[in-house]
């Protein structure tokens, strides 16, 4: 797939405020700080379209961007443990929630996971509450640079491993990385085929397959 035109649309701090549903749309999600930003910069090839930083809770609104005038890319909130909290929860922004749960035109939400570090309690909550509720969903493993490629195998293992106690097959996934772009190409091809599978029956209902 070639990217024509990324624009920015708006940044909405409630579901309610979101474009309206009328497009194919992909979300991005995973802890503050695991790439989300960077990833969709990536994907577009335009480092300036989504605000990365080195400080985790860079992101704080859902930030919507118009592709090739066709389908959205949505730049999610991360999620973090509540400072407070004992609870093995994620929390965050309780519009991403009613976001995640009711936006009708989301057909693929690409769950960002750091390549480097061992399954988090908080990340496999947060995919079981997915799966309970249908949300359709692919891994990303991120950061792929930052670690050998042994290390990279082994660490997968561990994850496919962990996943497998609760899940009856590892979910789709993928490796990516903004420095040697790895990802790229595999993530706008499952991009592609859902939007031609995709039958959008009246402008707002799109049939999630
Ligand atoms: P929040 O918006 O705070 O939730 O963070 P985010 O998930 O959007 O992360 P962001 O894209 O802002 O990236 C966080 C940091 O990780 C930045 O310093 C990025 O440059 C760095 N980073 C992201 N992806 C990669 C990658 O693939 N490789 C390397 N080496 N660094 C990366
Ligand atoms: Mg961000």
């Amino acid at each position: 797939m070639i990217i024509k035109t990324a624009k920015f649309v708006k940044s909405s701090s409630s579901f309610a405020l979101c474009p309206v549903a009328s497009m194919p749309e992909y979300s991005f999600i995973g802890r503050s700080n695991v790439g989300k930003s960077s990833l969709i910069n990536m994907l577009t090839g335009n480092k300036k379209l989504a605000k990365i930083s080195g400080k985790p809770g860079k992101t704080q609104l859902i930030n919507h961007f118009l592709i090739n005038d066709k389908w959205y890319l949505v730049d999610l909130p991360g999620y973090g443990y509540a400072k407070s909290s004992k609870m093995n929860r994620y929390i965050w922004n309780s519009f991403t929630d009613k976001y995640l749960k009711q936006r009708e035109n989301l057909l693929n939400l690409f769950i960002l996971i750091d390549c480097r570090i061992k399954p988090q309690s908080i990340d496999l909550a947060f995919m079981e509450d997915m799966g309970e509720n249908s949300i359709p969903f692919s891994i990303v493993f991120t950061k792929a640079d930052k670690i050998s490629k042994g290390k990279l195998s082994k660490n997968i293992q561990i994850y496919k491993n962990e996943m497998l106690k609760n899940w009856e097959e590892m979910p789709n996934y993928f490796i990516s990385s903004v420095v040697s772009m790895a990802g790229k190409s595999e993530i706008l091809n499952l991009i592609t085929e859902i939007n031609k599978n995709t039958v959008f029956e009246n402008k707002k209902k799109p049939k999630r397959f």
